[in-house]
């Protein structure tokens, strides 16, 4: 390792959590990660890891001799020097962030005078790094440190982005903890970028934004060119070919989903309206991902004439592959959407959990091992998420058992020719066929 190997605690053993422990440790430091959630940590610490993330369970089981797991805050702190705060921060029913657990951390830390630093990875409002200062000075922790270390991790490329990321952001007030912030992840080859911790916070909040205003643009981009006979495949590829846009995050598809930007993009959208400036842009964004999965609908819904009776195949339903999260995943919105207008629905993923745990609308949906079983006598199917091994299903064997050979690729994963060839109606988004 390059820097000095230090000892660090990790509250949360969620996906960032999980991710940031596991990863420190590959870069030399000794990590106790702690959880309150008992199951959670039994299983970690019997070497099985909770979520499916490519990398992760490996990097855990490598690195075990200085990777611990434990419920006990003192266990953890102890002889911690730095502290990361990983913990969730989900919305409350107005779209601001529930900052309960990050407290709870902080009430934790009561007695750890001993920290360098406190350190917040967790997503948070603007603002709520200066607050934490406060209430540490309040518990007589005035000359530990605090910082803001946003991360920009996606899921099924999360140790990726850790290990090897675009930038490394750290806010915070004095240099002097900034660097030692900075010295943690010493082998990384990646920008440092230091500055105020409001700053750091707001880096995060306005990244998952951007991306998911350039979804959701491309999205009604797709839209006007169904409506004008343009092909969003073209439109993307060449915009995205001008070097000062690039060609990332302009798939058209059936909007955006995950745990990230649906419930940031609102959170920031509740902290702008709360300072008193009402967020246009990013509202419009919110409301129109909302009506992209139900303009999918609609559009099947005037194909087949009415929905109602119909049996639909849903391909996919987690919010992107090479994830097992369901979490805000356009499936469930468009499963609901189906099932009102008195369809019947089947569905098929490869990773999304078992069905019968689950809520509605899936315990009203049939769930199907493999596509050709999901699609049989179905009148459509939809390709929800772009599953890689669905370009590998048989089609022409498909078409065969539907009732109706309808496809709407919600994703623009297939070819068209080869569906249409296959005996398809082949339905895209942005896309005449
Ligand atoms: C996102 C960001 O990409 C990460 O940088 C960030 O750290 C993370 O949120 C977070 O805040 O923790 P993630 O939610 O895992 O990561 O997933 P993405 O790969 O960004 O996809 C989000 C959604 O956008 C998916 O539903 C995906 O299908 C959709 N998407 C993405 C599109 O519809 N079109 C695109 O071109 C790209």
């Amino acid at each position: 390792m390059t820097g000095t190997s230090r000892r660090i605690a990790v509250f949360g053993a969620g996906y960032i959590g999980l991710v940031t422990g596991a990863c420190f440790a590959e870069l030399g430091h000794r990590v106790v990660v702690r959880d309150i959630r008992p199951e959670r940590i039994g299983l970690l610490n019997s070497g099985e890891v909770p979520f499916f993330e490519p990398g992760l369970g490996d990097l855990i089981s490598q690195n075990k001799e200085r990777l611990a797991f434990t419920l006990d805050v003192h266990e953890a702190v102890r002889d911690a020097e730095v502290v990361f705060v990983c913990v969730d921060t989900p919305p409350t029913a107005s779209g601001d962030a529930d900052l309960s657990r990050v407290w709870a951390v902080v009430d934790a830390l009561r007695d750890a005078s001993h920290l360098v630093a406190v350190v917040v990875k967790s997503t948070v409002p603007v603002g709520t790094g200066a607050r934490v200062r406060a209430a540490l000075d309040e518990r007589g922790l005035g000359h530990v440190g605090y910082a803001a270390n946003p991360e920009f991790t996606a899921e099924g490329r999360a140790v990726e982005d850790f290990l090897r990321p675009d930038r490394v952001v750290i806010g915070a007030s004095d240099a002097g903890v900034a660097r030692w912030v900075a010295d943690l992840y010493g082998a990384v080859d990646s920008p440092v970028e230091l500055m105020d911790v409001a700053s750091a916070e707001m880096v995060k909040l306005a990244s998952n934004a951007l991306l998911a205003t350039r979804i959701t643009f491309i999205n009604e981009i797709a839209t006007v060119c169904e409506a004008t006979g343009a092909d969003i495949g073209h439109v993307s590829r060449a915009v995205g070919l001008d070097h000062r846009l690039g060609p990332h995050f302009l798939k058209a598809g059936l909007g955006y989903g995950g745990s990230c930007f649906p419930k940031d993009s609102r959170a920031l959208r509740a902290m702008a309206s709360n300072s008193g400036y009402p967020f246009q842009l990013l509202n419009a964004v919110i409301e129109v991902n909302e009506l992209q999965p139900r303009r999918a609908i609609q559009r099947l819904k005037t194909e087949l004439d009415g929905l109602k009776g119909r049996r639909i195949a849903l391909l996919g339903m987690t919010f992107k592959p090479g994830t097992d999260d369901m979490r805000e995943a356009p499936s469930a919105i468009i499963a609901s959407r189906l099932l009102a207008e008195g369809a019947t629905v089947t569905c098929w993923d490869p990773m999304a959990p078992g069905a019968d745990g689950h809520q509605e609308p899936w315990s009203s949906t049939t769930r199907l091992p493999d596509p050709l079983g999901a699609m049989t006598d179905a009148d459509a199917a939809i390709l929800v998420t772009e599953w890689p091994e669905l370009t590998d299903v048989d089609w022409p064997a498909a078409a065969r058992r539907m009732r109706n050979p309808l496809l709407l690729d919600g994703r623009n994963l297939l070819d068209p020719s080869v569906l249409l060839s296959a005996g398809f109606t082949h339905m895209g988004v942005g896309r005449a066929t």
